[in-house]
């Protein structure tokens, strides 16, 4: 399993981009180079699951560009579903509290489950998430994340795909936001400023 490798940026034409008090820079991950690494992860899904029927569980709100777009690089019948959870604290770190704000309409006994994580951060919201949806017996359970932070320790036996290591700057775009703003660039960037207010409570992840 390849591991998209982050560019050396060569441009900074984020630097005006502001909202709430937060300002976004430096880009990390260009649109191209996210579409071409979910290009790849996508065939390499309608490979290990051929002649099956994966159910992709995205996990709301960050991930759900990211499906949009993996799921459209896998040509097998895949099915959706949709998971919401709120983790508690600060809006731009996890506290591994983790509630469940939207569960799942599919029953998934027997089913092949694909997790589709936006970013892998201590992994605390996944660890629940696999610990939850392993107790409802599917025939499969693997987890594919866009974005896993640089010193994270991988358990292959965990994280099945990744798309990206990313250092632990906080990052927004391609879904990722911060108090709900920039989810909708099409790239991924860097918060080069956070205002010390932040919100204190359960923020969705
Ligand atoms: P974890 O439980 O620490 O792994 O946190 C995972 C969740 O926190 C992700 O699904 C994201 O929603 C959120 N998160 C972590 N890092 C970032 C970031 O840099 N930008 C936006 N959201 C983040
Ligand atoms: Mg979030």
């Amino acid at each position: 399993m390849g591991t998209g490798r982050v560019a050396a940026v060569a441009s900074d034409q984020g630097a005006s981009l502001s909202a709430g008090g937060y300002s976004v820079g430096r880009l990390l991950i260009s649109e191209d180079d996210l579409q071409a690494r979910i290009r790849a992860l996508g065939e390499e899904i309608t490979s290990d699951y051929a002649g099956r029927a994966p159910l992709l569980v995205g996990v709301l709100k960050g991930a759900f560009m990211f499906m949009s777009d993996l799921s459209r690089a896998i040509d097998l019948p895949v099915e959706f579903d949709f998971m919401a959870v709120s983790s508690y604290g600060n809006s731009t770190r996890s506290s591994g509290v983790v509630r469940i704000v939207k569960d799942l309409d599919i029953d998934l006994a027997d089913r092949d489950v694909i997790i589709v994580e936006d970013i892998i951060d201590s992994g605390l919201t996944l660890s629940y998430l696999r610990r939850n949806l392993l107790a409802r017996n599917p025939a499969s359970l693997e987890v594919c994340a866009l974005l896993v932070r640089e010193n994270h320790r991988v358990d292959e036996a965990i994280l099945r795909y990744e798309g990206f290591r990313v250092p632990s700057d906080f990052l927004v775009g391609y879904g990722l936001d911060v108090n709900e703003r920039f989810r909708n660039l099409p790239d991924i960037r860097v918060v080069t400023a956070v205002p010390v207010e932040v919100a204190t409570d359960g923020g969705a992840v």
